[in-house]
């Protein structure tokens, strides 16, 4: 089925120049930009953001990376686009992501991991009205 998803190109891509490199891959593999900003967010943002990890070891590690410069929020849509998106991307730790995908190519830690990316139909929707509204 036609899918949206949210992607976040993070602040260590950005400042690496290579916003248009991962749009690439993603317009390479079928999935189209149809939303998208360069925003600095502010801590409460980023929180918010990534409320469901507010309980875990790496959260306030998480939210002063994603503070750090800005990050390139879009909406992607295409088929299949929540699995096809995780797939480019490649694993969380970009020490076990495959090799080609973006955060093997362009990440350096888990922390400093190049690109977001929604899990599933659910949080799919609950990241792009985040940013988007509905
Ligand atoms: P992301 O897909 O943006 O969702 C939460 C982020 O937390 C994740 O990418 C990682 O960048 C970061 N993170 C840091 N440590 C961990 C961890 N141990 N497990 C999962 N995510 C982590």
């Amino acid at each position: 089925a036609i899918e949206r998803t949210l992607s976040i190109i993070k602040p260590d891509a950005v400042a690496k120049n290579v916003i248009g490199e991962i749009i690439t891959r993603f317009e390479k593999a079928n999935l189209k930009v149809v939303n998208a900003r360069l925003q600095q967010l502010t801590r409460e943002e980023a929180e918010g953001f990534y409320a469901v990890h507010k309980e875990r070891p790496f959260f306030n590690d998480l939210v002063n990376f994603m503070i750090s410069g800005p990050v390139f929020i879009q909406v992607l849509e295409g088929e299949n686009a929540i699995a096809k998106n995780r797939e480019l991307m490649g694993a969380t730790d970009p020490k076990k992501a495959e090799p080609g995908t973006i955060r093997a190519d362009f990440a350096e830690s888990i922390d400093a991991n190049a690109v977001h990316g929604s899990d599933a139909p659910e949080t799919a929707a609950v990241e792009i009205a985040y940013f988007f509204g509905k």
